[in-house]
């Protein structure tokens, strides 16, 4: 199993869609948000990707230059709204606008809520939640001297009805669907369309480790081949569109609701997932053995 996603040049939207537009990826340097980014540039947009790890932010601006797109990088941690607001002024400097913010940035393991740290609850709700509302509070005046924008947070779909072993995340993204309902309403006025996408399971980096188990008692490493077959078998078994996701099927939402099309789109929460959550089969952690 892959992380395959169609070369960028194969996308089903028209050439230079997003010309002119200045995107804010968080998080865009992998996984999910490196398929958004890698679309956007593909479209024209000049897209900043901003996280914490160079190695990350680096080369995935490389990679969108190479392949003939615009980008850059901003060193950024979104639980500190300090450096969010440096940023999205440097960009708002630089370019003059932000048409695009799509909340991406993300942090997840499997825990015991039992005896889950309060740091380690803080670090994901701080990241998921709160970088979600910091970034997007720094790019509302911009968005609105410019007469509008539009938002794209990344949620999840675990919380719809209750995922063990991840209490922080399913709180943090039930707190993202919340957000982006109350300021699609409370912005709509200046322009601004705010919307969230919940992905399906995509094999992710991110997402292999959150398949792998905590380490047990005896330190026992965990089999990584049972863990790719225990995907694969999740797979045929649980997503009724019978595969697994790609980035680019998230970043195809992303695309689609940031062109012309996505005007009257505000307040939604779009189920991207090939079915899995409607088919209702329990989490991995509740199968007994
Ligand atoms: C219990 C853990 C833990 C674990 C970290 N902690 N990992 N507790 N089990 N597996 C605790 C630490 O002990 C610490 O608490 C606190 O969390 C913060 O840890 P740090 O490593 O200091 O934090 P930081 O460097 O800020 O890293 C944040 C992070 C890390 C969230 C912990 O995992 C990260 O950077 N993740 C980014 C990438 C990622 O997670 N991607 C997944 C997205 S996939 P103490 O008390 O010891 O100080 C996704 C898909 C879900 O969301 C869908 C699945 C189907
Ligand atoms: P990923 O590759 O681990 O992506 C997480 C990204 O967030 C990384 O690029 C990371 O970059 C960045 N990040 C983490 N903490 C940050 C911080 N404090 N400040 C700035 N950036 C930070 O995992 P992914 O699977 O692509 O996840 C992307 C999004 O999709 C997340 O919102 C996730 O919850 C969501 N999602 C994924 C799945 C899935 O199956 N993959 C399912 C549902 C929802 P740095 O390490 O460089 O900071």
């Amino acid at each position: 199993m892959s992380e395959q996603s169609p070369a960028p040049a194969q996308s089903v939207f028209r050439e230079g869609l997003l010309r002119g537009q200045v995107a804010l990826v968080t998080g865009g340097g992998s996984g999910i948000g490196l398929g958004i980014s890698e679309l956007l540039a593909t479209l024209g947009a000049h897209v900043v990707i901003a996280s914490r790890k160079p190695e990350h932010i680096e080369a995935a601006v490389a990679a969108i230059r190479a392949a003939g797109g615009s980008a850059s990088a901003e060193s950024l941690d979104v639980r500190d709204p300090e450096r969010v607001a440096a940023v999205v002024q440097k960009i708002a400097g630089e370019h003059g606008r932000i048409d695009l913010l799509v909340n991406n940035a993300a942090g997840n393991f499997y825990a015991p809520s039992e005896s889950l740290s309060p740091n380690a609850w803080r670090s994901v709700i701080e990241i998921d939640l709160y970088g979600t509302f910091f970034c997007s509070q720094a790019v509302l005046p911009v968005m609105k001297a410019q007469g509008g924008g539009r938002i794209v947070s990344i949620s999840m779909t675990l919380h719809y009805r209750g995922w063990p072993l991840m209490a922080h995340a399913t709180a943090a993204k039930a707190g993202i669907d919340a957000l982006t309902r109350t300021l699609a309403l409370e912005w709509a006025p200046y322009g601004i369309r705010m919307n969230a996408i919940a992905p399906g399971p995509i094999p992710t980096e991110g997402v292999r480790k959150a398949f792998t188990p905590p380490p047990s008692a005896s330190g026992q490493v965990p089999d990584v081949f049972a863990i790719e077959k225990a995907m694969e078998s999740y797979a045929r078994k649980a997503i009724p569109a019978g595969r697994w996701g790609t980035p680019r099927d998230i970043a195809n939402m992303v695309a689609f609701l940031a062109s012309p099309a996505g005007e009257w789109i505000t307040g939604a929460i779009m189920v991207v997932d090939g079915g899995e959550w409607l088919a209702k089969n329990p989490s991995p952690q509740m199968q007994r053995p």
